[in-house]
Parts: C-alpha cells; structure tokens; sequence
C-alpha cells in the first residue's frame, strides 16, 4: 500500500518525504487556496522536482473538456512526474472518460479525481486512467458506506486486472484513514494533520520519558560509585 500527502504545503511535503513514508503528492484548488499556494505553475514545479520521480497530482481548472485536454498538456509539460487530476463527469453532468482515455493515450497519466461510487471507478478503469480518487469523507457525509465503495471497488480492479489504483482521499480522521487501509485502498491520500497523530501516542511519549528519566538516573548512579571508588 502506498501514502500519498494530501497537501500543496511544501514544508510539510518535504519535511514528511525526507521521514520516507510519502509515495507521492495529491493537490487540488481548494488544498491550493487553502495552503496559499495561488501561482499553480511555480508552486507545481517546486514541489514535483522535491518529490521526483514520485508522482504529483494536479487537478485541471476548467469545466470545459477541450480546455481540460490543453490545459493538460500544459500541466504535464512542466514537470515529468505530473498526473492531471480529471473529474468523471463536468458540473452539468457530461461524463469526461473521453479526456481521460486520450490524454492516457498520448502518454499523460490521469487522477479521474473525485469518485464517490463503483460505478465511475469501473468506467475510469475501462478509459485507462491510472489513478482513481475515491472521496471516502464525502461518500460517508452522505450516509453512504465508504469501505465498502473501496472494497468493492479494489475486488473488481483486481478480478479483471486493469492498472488503475484506487486513491482513497477526503480524509477527515485517523479512523476513516485506517477504514481505507483495512478495506484494501491501493494508495491512501493523508492530510498532513493526520499523519501527526498517527505518528503520536500519549502512552509512547510517556514511555520515552520513563527510558530518558531511568537513563538520568543510571548516569547519576555512576557518578556517585565513582566518587566512592575514587574516595577509597
Ligand atoms: C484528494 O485527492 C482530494 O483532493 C481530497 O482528499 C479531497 O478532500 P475533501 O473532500 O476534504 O475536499
């Protein structure tokens, strides 16, 4: 299983990338918006060579297909570990597999981003995409059962051996992170807040207190027998 950070914050990309426990990178323009990073093209390029070869994904701005495809070429243009983030249908509802299943086959690789059911994850994987974004946090503030969704959905990749990866993201707490990991996401896509706390324990740091307290104690013990032996 792979972890990608979901954030466009580049000290905490690096920072969590030189601890190795990053796979990649997934952004989109509300993480952008919401991390500051307004110059999508610099921002892009500093983070992809940061993290290279692993992949950054970037989501297109535009709700036109024909602008999707240039704006596409352009993102991928800039970096050679960029995967363009393509929603499964527009905001009216056009269904954008067409884009995906081109862009796949002139070599740029695809996130068809915000997924809520099994049936966009099928049509995605049959237009070649190689990432799908499962939004587990929207599915279950809908009621719907997201662990299911991502089980379902990784069963089918596999039974019929297609190449997309299930990204599990809208993360929204350390349990709907370890629902996706137990549900069998290929990738999950984690907010850097919640990899602080699954890093923390209260009962870990309380034991590594008691080791350096022990420690302390030990050290002063030696002191005080060598004085003595020193006395003698
Ligand atoms: C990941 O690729 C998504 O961009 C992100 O996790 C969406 O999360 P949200 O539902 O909190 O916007």
């Amino acid at each position: 299983m792979q972890i990608f950070i979901d954030s466009a914050d580049i000290n905490e990309i690096a920072k969590w990338s030189r601890m190795g426990v990053i796979d990649g990178v997934t952004t989109n323009p509300s993480i952008m918006l919401k991390d500051g990073v307004y110059d999508i093209e610099t921002a892009t390029r500093e983070i992809a060579a940061l993290i290279d070869p692993l992949p950054l994904s970037i989501e297109v701005t535009t709700n036109s297909p024909d602008d999707m495809v240039a704006q596409a070429r352009l993102f991928a243009s800039w970096a050679p570990n960029i995967v363009v983030k393509i929603p499964h249908v527009t905001y009216e509802g056009v269904p954008l597999y067409g884009t995906i299943s081109d862009l796949e086959r002139s070599g740029i690789r695809t996130n068809a981003t915000a997924a809520m059911s099994l049936g966009q994850v099928i049509l995605a994987a049959k237009a070649r995409a190689t990432y799908i974004s499962l939004f587990a946090g929207r599915v279950a503030d809908e009621g719907g059962n997201a662990a299911e969704v991502i089980r379902l959905s990784v069963e089918w990749l596999e039974r019929w051996r297609h190449k997309s990866r299930v990204v599990a993201g809208s993360m929204r707490s350390v349990g709907d992170i370890l629902s996706a990991v137990t549900a069998g996401a290929h990738i999950v896509t984690i907010p850097p807040q919640f990899l602080y706390k699954m890093a923390d324990h209260k009962y870990s740091r309380e034991t590594v207190k008691q080791f350096l307290d022990d420690a302390e104690t030990a050290r002063k013990m030696t002191q005080q027998t060598a004085r003595v032996d020193w006395g003698a």
